[in-house]
Formats: C-alpha cells, sequence, structure tokens
C-alpha cells in the first residue's frame, strides 16, 4: 500500500474517503449527516457508507464510528480505521483518502490500522484478494506515518512468515532471511557448532528432522548503548509432537509453532531502520519437531549448555528444550534483560483464549512495563503464576528435571522450566503466545491466520528505553 501525504485528503479524486464520526455530534460531511440512519451514533466501530453521485471528488464515504471525542486513543484510531478500511476492500475501493476530524495526532495509528486491516496472505492463491492500493492524508505528522510504515512492514513480515507452509519457512529460510536483514549483523550456527556449544536439549529436538536446524543470532551494536537486551523467538519450524506425535487436529496448524522467531525477524527488521541507543541480540534456535528413526526418544536424558541434564517425558514438550539452550546462550552475552517469545503451551490457550497472551519472569517491574507498553500498542498480556509447586512436579529420579509436570497448570510448568536456564543478574520475561499468534476467525483488525502479536510491544519497549 502507498501512502501519500496531501494537501487536503478531501480534496482528492479517490474511490472512497474515510471519515470518523464521534457519539452524539455531526460528521465533517453533511452528505453523511444527512443520509445517515439514525442507529448511527457514532458508537465505536459502527460503518456508514454512501455514494456521492459526482457531488464529491471521493466516489463514496465511509463514515466509522470513534466512540466519544474524549476516549480518542492510538488503539481507537488503529482499530477503526482498520475496520473502515475492510469497508474499502468489500466496495473494490483501490484508492482510498482517510480525514479525520480531530486535533489528535492521528497519522500514524491511522496508517497502522489501514495497513493490518490491508493484510492478507493470498501469495498461494490464483484469485486475489481485493486489497487497497493508495491511501491519502493530510495534517498528520510525517515522521510518525514513516515510523508506522516501518512497523507495519515488520508485521507483514512476521505474518507471511507465521503464514507460510512448513515447507516453505524451513529453518534454513529463517536462516537466509535473517541474514538479509538490512542494519544489523547476523552469525548463524550449524549443527556441528551448536553441538560444540553444548547445546544438548536444542539439538535433541532438532535430530529427528531432515532439515538441518540453524541457530540464529542476529546483532544490533550502537556506538553507546544505554541498555543491552536479547530477543529470542521460539523457531518451530513444524512441531509434528515428535515420537509422542500429536493427534490430526492438534498438528493442524503447528507450522505456526516458528510464530515467535517470526516476531523477532519482524522486530529486528524494524530496529535495523530505527537505529535505537539500545543494543539488541535477535536469537532464535530453528528447527523442527519430527518422529523419525533419529528422533529423541521419551526416557532419553539431555543435557543443557548450562550443564543441567534434563530426563525428556514427552517429545512434544519441545519448545521449551529450545529455548532452554537459547536463553543459556543469551545469559552468555551478559545483557541486560532477556525477553522470550513462543507458542509453548496449549495450556494457555485454554486459560486465556486468543486475544491475551500470558507472561511471567523473574523480576515483577520487568513484567510491568512490558505488560504497560502491551496496553499501549494494543496487545494485551496476564500474567500467570510462578510457584515452586509447578516446578515439584517436574522432579525426575534420574536427571535434574523433566521437562513436562502434571497435565494441569501447564503454562506456569513451562515457566518455571524455562526459569532454570536464565541466571539471576537477568530480568528475563517469558510471553506466551500459543492462542494468540495464530487465529482461526477473524479478531479486530486481524484477519484469519498469523497476528503478528509480539511485534509491537517488543518494539516498542526497545525503542522506548
Ligand atoms: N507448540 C505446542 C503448543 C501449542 C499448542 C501452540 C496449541 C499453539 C497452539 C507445544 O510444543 C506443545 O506441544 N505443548 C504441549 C506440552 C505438553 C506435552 C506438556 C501442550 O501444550 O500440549
Ligand atoms: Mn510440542
Ligand atoms: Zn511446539
Amino acid at each position: 500500500m502507498e501512502v501519500k501525504i496531501v494537501e487536503n485528503a478531501k480534496d482528492i479524486q479517490c474511490d472512497a474517503l474515510i471519515i470518523n464520526k464521534f457519539e452524539g455530534e455531526n460528521t465533517s460531511m453533511d452528505l453523511v449527516n444527512k443520509y445517515a440512519p439514525e442507529d448511527f451514533t457514532g458508537k465505536c466501530g459502527q460503518v456508514f457508507s454512501i455514494h456521492t453521485r459526482n457531488e464529491y471528488p471521493a466516489k463514496q464515504i465511509i463514515a466509522v464510528g470513534f466512540g466519544k471525542r474524549e476516549n480518542i486513543d492510538n488503539n481507537i484510531v488503529r482499530e477503526n480505521i482498520a475496520k473502515a478500511i475492510k469497508k474499502c476492500s468489500e466496495l473494490k475501493a483501490k484508492t482510498v483518502a482517510i480525514s479525520l476530524d480531530t486535533d489528535y495526532n492521528y497519522g500514524g495509528p491511522a496508517v497502522l490500522g489501514a495497513e493490518i486491516g490491508n493484510y492478507h496472505f493470498d501469495k498461494y492463491k490464483n484469485k486475489k484478494e481485493h486489497k487497497v492500493n493508495e491511501i491519502y492524508l493530510s495534517n498528520i505528522d510525517k515522521e510518525l506515518v514513516e515510523r508506522s510504515v516501518v512497523v507495519s512492514d515488520s508485521m507483514k513480515l512476521t505474518r507471511n512468515l507465521a503464514n507460510e507452509p512448513a515447507a516453505y519457512a524451513t529453518p534454513t529460510k529463517l536462516a537466509e532471511i535473517a541474514q538479509n536483514i538490512q542494519g544489523i549483523e547476523t552469525e548463524i550456527f550449524n549443527y556441528a557448532k551448536v553441538e560444540e556449544m553444548g547445546m544438548g536439549a536444542y539439538l535433541a529436538v532438532a535430530k529427528g528432522s531432515v532439515e538441518p536446524p540453524k541457530f540464529i543470532h542476529m546483532k544490533y551494536i550502537p556506538q553507546n548503548p544505554k541498555k543491552r537486551i536479547a530477543i529470542i523467538g521460539k523457531g518451530l519450524c513444524f512441531d509434528s509432537g515428535g515420537l509422542d506425535i500429536k493427534p490430526a487436529n492438534s498438528m493442524l496448524n503447528m507450522k505456526d509453532d516458528m510464530s515467535g522467531a517470526a516476531a523477532i525477524l519482524g522486530v529486528m527488521q524494524a530496529i535495523g531502520k530505527i537505529r535505537p541507543d539500545v543494543e539488541v541480540h535477535g536469537i532464535i534456535a530453528a528447527c523442527e519437531n519430527m518422529p523419525s528413526g533419529s528422533s529423541y526418544k521419551p526416557g532419553d536424558i539431555v543435557t543443557a549448555m548450562n550443564g543441567k541434564t534434563i530426563e525428556v517425558d514427552n517429545t512434544d514438550a519441545e519448545g521449551r528444550l529450545t529455548l532452554a539452550d537459547a536463553l543459556c546462550y543469551a545469559c552468555k552475552l551478559e545483557v541486560d534483560e532477556v525477553i522470550d517469545i513462543a507458542t509453548l503451551t496449549g495450556a494457555c490457550v485454554v486459560a486465556l483464549g486468543n486475544t491475551v497472551s500470558g507472561i511471567m519472569g523473574n523480576n515483577e517491574d520487568f513484567i510491568r512495563s512490558i505488560i504497560e507498553t502491551g496496553k499501549i500498542v494494543g496487545e494485551k498480556f496476564w500474567q500467570m503464576p510462578m510457584y515452586q509447586e509447578f516446578r515439584d512436579n517436574m522432579n525426575s529420579d534420574v536427571a535434574d528435571m523433566k521437562n513436562t509436570g502434571t497435565r494441569y497448570g501447564g503454562t506456569s510448568a513451562a515457566g518455571m522450566f524455562l526459569k532454570e536456564f536464565v541466571t539471576d543478574k537477568v530480568k528475563w520475561a517469558h510471553l506466551d503466545v500459543a492462542g494468540t499468534a495464530f487465529i482461526d476467525k477473524p479478531y479486530k483488525e486481524f484477519c484469519k491466520g498469523a497476528t503478528g502479536v509480539g511485534v509491537r510491544t517488543i518494539l516498542k519497549y526497545l525503542i522506548s528505553q
């Protein structure tokens, strides 16, 4: 989508003009005020469209409800502009002007909403989805719009990768994409090097697949960084469950098990362009979890990079094994903070559904500030408990721990497992996006499929340091 900044968006000859309506107020267009039905009150998300019959430069006007004027914020603008853009698509509009009646600095969230709402993964379809391809805005902050384009490009990269079949988005492909991101340095470690580094937990998972694992380390290192932060994404390019194979229904969407990795690639792409004063390490232990003659087996005992031993209780609890070594590696970099993002537990989907992500960690203030950042950008996080009981369930008779506990409290158990691989000096937060990374019905500005969850929160957190 091309974004054009013009003198007055209302004067542009285009297929549709988007305006807003506040509750209890008239809109800026008489045509809408005159012909909209009474129940078009301006409540958030209401949409009314009307043909202009050549009375105006735009062929149609799309009015969208914004709620009460005093409640306007970025989330309201982004979500409702996304809604209006979807309406434009329905009406087959290609060129769209946006002119909002408000003092609010809406350019940034309007562009982001338009881009998110306009997204479809139709690469493999012969008949493409209708998309808006030009938007016009006026009276907006150019810099904020440019920033939104960077963020939405990142989200597109993330969503595309998570929507891609596993046959395309392999560990090798993720490594190649990482190496092509501008403005950052990337190092890739192959099987032999990973083995040499002692990542026995990660390799146990990887060895059952014919796809070679790739350990990806992306670096953005500015002159005098205010902080040093590592961000880690779970990169299971496909999770069949391994020998503890998943039933067909549960395996269906497991190409999305690298959504965390995809989010990290998206964030790093934006970091390379925005170039903040904070050092960022993007880390992905990419592999597949497959059943085969070379697979790891229940009962195997594996050793992570920090020397801790793990009895494999269930080969489907593989994400935490790959993250264990990635966390050890990140802590060795002696960064100040580590954030990991992972489609880690089905239990998190049961607990929080498809619109709220789980969060845990070892520092309350750090967790709190990520939750607050999420609120600002419109991503919801809910803290899950970390108690010793969850860890006790993972005691093993033959190793330092097992990789699973009981059936219950699975999200917290996974969190307690990961904690074993984080050194006390580093502040750590773990985001469980199993329910939010990939959705099976449209939600707010998102269509079915990958949402790019985490990109906005992590990016916002990094650049506000
Ligand atoms: N990738 C899955 C978690 C998942 C489930 C993500 C549903 C997205 C949607 C993870 O590797 C997994 O299989 N977890 C198991 C752990 C269990 C064996 C302890 C689970 O949650 O069932
Ligand atoms: Mn699994
Ligand atoms: Zn998994």
